[in-house]
């Protein structure tokens, strides 16, 4: 089994913290490890695991790499998209890659920027994946909903397939918050937590039958990479040729062979502000209190302080993010919508 980690994403919601020359995968939001490597620490004591494929932009060769030496692990390859072209291309040259040896192994796909706070649950479920991956499932892992959130795939369990595993009836990415609500109120569906198992060849096959476009762009690109030390960069001009699509959409919403397997390990993609605050340990009056702050009478908010103190009070539910050369004040409720203020900023530059 190969752990294939995405670290293509631009983390943007966590701005300002999250840049395009850092974004949150390379950054220790929780605890001292990097979110990358948190996620491949996670993977010690799996049988048979692997050294993991990386795939990243270009431009984070360097971080990735760095920061896989600084836990004393290698990968089996890190491989370079040179642009964006999201999951579904992402998780195919890693499947491409990984066929090269002759074998057909099975992929775990790991987002590189999620939290797990059990990580024997996790490992168990990964566990008991194996067997459906090999008779060609693709596996999701399922997590029980506790919100109507519009930001994540929800799995519908069809029939049971083995003792703890289901048939996914109905895959369905990013609903609007109407049929969200339907859905946690009907009791039946499952959050998509982003991980996948499945084999090589299988992924493959699922995406030309969906995304035949995707495949044959993703072919050629690979086929023209230029190998450079610890790296394989695609080549350019055909990966800009690539849709850009996300595996959910692309082949998960599509296939007729996934399954699904319930994982209940703490899980949490740190999305946003708040999912960092709901994350972490709070203090007495809710605060989550990261770096130099100085604070009185004030309740539930997020204070990180980068470089020199910061002190707030009589306030509540605010996030205060202070770096060395962007400060964001912004309220609680409306994290989600940090994403705004990037695309402005990148349309000012
Ligand atoms: N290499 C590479 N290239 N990685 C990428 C790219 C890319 O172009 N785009 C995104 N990624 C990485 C991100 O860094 C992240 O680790 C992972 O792929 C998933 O991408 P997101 O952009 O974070 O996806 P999402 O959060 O909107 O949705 C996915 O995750 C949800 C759970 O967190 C979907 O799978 C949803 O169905 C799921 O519920
Ligand atoms: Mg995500």
């Amino acid at each position: 089994m190969i752990p294939v980690i995405l670290c293509g994403g631009t983390g943007s919601r966590l701005w300002p913290l999250s840049r395009e020359a850092y974004p949150k995968q390379f950054l220790p939001l929780i605890g001292g490890e990097t979110m990358l490597q948190a996620t491949v620490r996670r993977l010690e004591g799996i049988q048979q695991i692997q050294a993991p494929i990386l795939v990243c932009n270009e431009e984070h060769r360097f971080a990735a790499a760095e920061q896989l030496q600084e836990i004393g692990r290698g990968a089996q390859s890190i491989l370079l998209e040179p642009c964006a072209r999201n999951t579904a291309p992402a998780i195919a040259l890693a499947a491409l890659a990984a066929l090269e040896s002759g074998a057909d192994p099975l992929l775990l796909v790991l987002p590189a920027d999620h939290a797990v706070a059990d990580v024997a649950a996790f490992q168990q479920a990964v566990q008991s994946a194996l067997a459906l991956a090999e008779q060609g499932h693709l596996v999701t892992f399922g997590i029980v909903p506790t919100r109507a959130e519009t930001g994540y795939g929800y799995i519908r369990r069809g029939d049971v397939l083995a003792g703890n595993a289901w048939k996914v009836a109905e895959f369905v990415e990013k609903p609007n918050a109407e049929t969200a609500e339907s859905y946690i109120a009907g009791g039946e569906h499952s959050w998509n937590s982003g991980m996948f198992l499945f084999r090589a060849s299988r992924y493959l096959e699922e995406l030309g039958q969906h995304r035949v476009d995707i495949l044959a762009a993703c072919r050629s690109a690979y086929k023209s990479a230029v190998r450079d030390l610890d790296f394989t960069r695609v080549d350019r001009d055909a990966f800009a040729t690539c849709a850009d699509e996300s595996v959910d959409y692309a082949v998960m919403e599509p296939t007729e062979s996934a399954a699904v397997v319930p994982m209940d390990a703490g899980w949490s993609d740190v999305g946003s502000w708040q999912g960092l605050w709901e994350l972490a340990e709070r203090d007495a009056n809710e605060n989550l209190l990261q770096g130099d702050v100085l604070l009185e009478d004030s309740e539930r908010c997020l204070v990180r302080a980068e470089s020199r103190l910061v002190s707030l009070l009589g306030v509540k539910d605010l996030v205060v993010v202070d770096t060395d050369d962007a400060l964001l004040i912004a309220d609680q409720q409306r994290v989600q919508e940090v994403k705004k203020l990037v695309t402005k900023l990148r349309g000012q530059g």
